[in-house]
């Protein structure tokens, strides 16, 4: 199949952040998009005001669900974006994680073998290294995992393996450093509730609706004392897995690749950067470290640019921090408080 046919492709957890940029990278490429998502935490308003695309509300663990999908349109492949992903709660609650990313996963793997359909794209995570014994961490570092999350997508990495060999499932195995930005046309962007991520974070507390953002620990080895991370940009991201599909697409054999800047930055440098693009100072409060929290988390991103010919527009932080902070704007003035907008979870 030419990579320019106007294929369809399903798109698993697309209501959601990195999902949903992933779409409109699709669609700008002309390809045809069916969302799948439960909507336990992706954002029905933003498919239907900004997306412009099919949204089945639906879980990847509904068998029958599955089949009538494959069964009543043609699709070509499937990026799966769903799965739950906060790592603590993945740790005081694994049987939720190894459920939803392994079981779900399988399912939704053992519903497309069956359909005849053999080109995933899935988004794996840089937890599945655990604490890195090199920097930047390249994809041949050991995969060590230290928490369920990270233990989940593991495991999926393992199956795909597996399915390859016996049922000629290919696979482009995408491994995120932190997602970060927004789309810079301000269609989408982060919206998790609970936020756990360090730029949201940051944002909502310029915006006052968080009192104070946090610092973990300020006695780490590195150039400031803070831990330093990989931000990747959200649009970055979505280019990458246009690329990745259009490689399988093209006929290429199952791969992995991380996807990260290659540049890491400081909690203080986040915080700063942040404060200059906001114009708006706020308190910020430095605490203990955190357990399991890595001095350095870093990827290099080399193999996706060889051989994806990835070339990602957005590296700059400024630019990362921009795009995120107009989305935040917008869309906290739309909303209005935390406790009033939809998808709202009780914890
Ligand atoms: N955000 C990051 O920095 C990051 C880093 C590494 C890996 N990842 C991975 O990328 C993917 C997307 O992350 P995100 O930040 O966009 O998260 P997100 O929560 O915004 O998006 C996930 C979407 O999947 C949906 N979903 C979850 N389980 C589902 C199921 N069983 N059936 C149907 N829909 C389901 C949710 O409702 C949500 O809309 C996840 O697999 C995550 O593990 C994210």
């Amino acid at each position: 199949m030419s990579p320019s046919s106007h294929s369809t492709i399903l798109v698993t957890g697309g209501a959601g952040y990195i999902g949903s940029h992933a779409v409109l990278a699709l669609q700008a490429k002309g390809y045809n998009v069916v969302i799948l998502d439960n909507l336990v935490y992706g954002h029905q308003d933003i498919v239907e005001k900004n997306l412009k695309a099919e949204l089945i509300v639906g879980d990847t663990s509904d068998r029958a669900l599955l089949n009538e999908i494959f069964k009543t349109r043609e699709i070509a492949a499937v990026m799966h974006f769903a799965a739950y992903a906060y790592v603590g709660e993945s740790v005081t609650n694994p049987a939720k994680y190894y459920h939803n990313n392994v079981v779900g996963t399988l399912t939704l793997l053992e519903a497309m073998q069956e359909a005849g359909i053999n080109k995933f794209v899935f988004s794996s995570t840089c937890a599945t290294y655990g604490i890195p014994e090199t920097v930047p961490i390249p994809e041949t570092h050991p995969q060590n995992p230290i928490n369920p999350y990270g233990a989940s997508k593991l495991m999926v990495e393992r199956i795909l393996q597996d399915f390859d060999i016996a049922y000629n499932l290919k696979s482009v195995i995408f491994r995120y450093f932190n997602a970060a930005g927004a789309d810079p046309q301000g269609r989408t962007g982060e919206d998790h509730n609970p936020e756990t991520h360090l730029i949201p974070l940051i944002l909502l507390t310029a915006l006052g609706k968080r009192d104070a953002i946090k610092i973990f620990g300020t006695d780490y080895p590195t150039r400031d004392g803070t831990c330093i991370r990989d931000y990747i940009h959200v649009a970055d991201l979505a280019q990458a897995h246009v690329l990745g599909l259009e490689y399988l697409l093209a006929g290429g054999g199952s791969d992995v690749f991380n996807l990260g800047n290659g540049n890491g930055f400081t909690v203080r440098e986040m915080i700063a950067t942040a404060k200059a693009i906001t114009e708006k100072d706020f308190t910020v409060q430095e605490t203990d470290r955190r357990l399991g929290d890595p001095a350095m988390l870093v990827g290099s991103s080399e193999k996706a640019r060889q051989i994806l010919n990835w070339q990602p527009q957005y590296a700059d932080l400024n630019d990362i921090i921009s795009h995120a902070w107009q989305w935040h704007q917008q869309r906290h003035d739309k909303l209005g408080e935390q406790a009033n907008r939809p998808n709202s979870l009780a914890s």
